[in-house]
């Protein structure tokens, strides 16, 4: 059976850079959507599925803002509405295209998924430091054949780092320092502060710190799947106030199906801000680690997915920032599901 998603929401669809005069497809929650923009620039959303005969719209043009379907040539304009069918046949004003919600913002296209009439911009969570002025960022987009929630347990329990990333984010002592988990409402923060622990290969390349440090992970998880890390260290016993980012990423985990993730990722930072050597250093040791998340995370899916034993997934204390959100979500979705009037399509 098909995963359920929560569907009143914003889920990151792809870089606003990715959307120019050639039009984007990309599946979202199950459902292919053609992204494209409008005469004025702005971003339009409507299913990829053509209303007529299910062919793909993107197989056609985009001109002046509207779509012709590649197949029989019915067009359609940004907000879906049929605007012409070949051979001058009639149609019915129901005949249309379902169109999506859809917003730029901190370098993103948002789209909402559910009702329109609940998409409000303000629900948008803040990734402003993809582009706030004083801050510099690089960024990417990794396909990983999981299910979104695995990848946020990941992000949400940074005691992986000590086995998964050892060239990179690792340091040894990360596993003996206990995440101090609070629930706020819908938000869960965690934090683990580390002092006097071995530097991070991160650190030392990026900061020069290449002694003992004092260390902070920050984390911050937001529904459905946003995860913000604020993480930082000093040289240990130094004064850089605890809390202070050295760096912050921002992660979006955009379900593609029940079983891919389009995993949106940026690292910002708000020093040396004009310096591609530490661009490339956090760049670089970024995607080696993601890489190194995605490897592990892939073989989880897979053994998950072909495991008959019924054994459910076990937590202990360190899983409890995931356990938490996975229970947020869970109860939104079904809070949603239970009013099914309120849904759209
Ligand atoms: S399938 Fe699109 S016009 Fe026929
Ligand atoms: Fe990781």
């Amino acid at each position: 059976m098909a995963a359920s998603f929560l569907r009143n929401c914003w889920y990151v669809a792809g870089w606003a850079n990715e959307i120019t005069e050639r039009p984007l497809v990309r599946t979202i929650c199950n459902e292919p959507i053609l992204f494209f923009r409008d005469q004025d620039g702005a971003v339009r959303a409507v299913s990829d599925r053509c209303p007529h005969r299910k062919a793909p719209l993107s197989s056609g043009f985009i001109e002046k803002g509207e779509i012709t379907c590649g197949y029989h040539g019915i067009r359609f304009d940004g907000q879906g509405r049929c605007v012409h069918v070949p051979g001058g046949l009639s149609f019915g004003s129901t005949f249309a295209v379902r169109a999506f919600p859809a917003q730029q913002m901190h370098g993103f296209i948002f789209i909402w998924m559910g009702d329109p009439a609940k998409a409000d911009a303000a629900l948008i969570p803040d990734f402003s430091e993809n582009e706030k002025p004083g801050w510099v960022a690089v960024r990417d987009m990794l396909p990983v054949a999981c299910n979104y929630q695995l990848l946020a347990d990941n992000l949400l329990d940074l005691t992986h780092v000590v086995y998964v990333h050892k060239t990179t984010l690792g340091g040894s002592q990360v596993t003996d320092t206990p995440l101090d988990v609070t629930v706020d409402g819908d938000v869960v923060r965690a934090e683990r502060f580390m002092k006097n622990v071995d530097t991070a290969p991160i650190y030392k390349a990026a900061r020069g710190l290449d002694s003992k440090i004092d260390r902070w992970q920050i984390f911050e998880w937001r529904a459905p799947s946003y995860i913000k890390l604020t993480l930082g260290a000093r040289a240990a016993g130094t004064d850089l106030p605890y809390g202070t980012p050295v760096h912050r990423v921002l992660n979006a985990l955009t379900p593609e199906t029940d079983a891919t993730t389009h995993y949106f990722w940026s690292t910002a930072r708000n020093w040396a801000l004009d310096d591609p050597k530490v661009d490339a250093i956090y760049f670089n040791m970024t995607v080696e680690a993601f890489n190194e998340d995605k490897a592990i995370a892939e073989q989880q899916q897979r053994y998950i997915a072909s495991d008959t034993s019924g054994a459910p997934l076990i937590a202990f204390a360190f899983d409890k920032a995931g356990q938490s959100a996975r229970r947020i979500l869970r109860g939104k979705i079904e809070e949603e599901e239970a009013a099914p009037l309120a849904r759209a399509g």
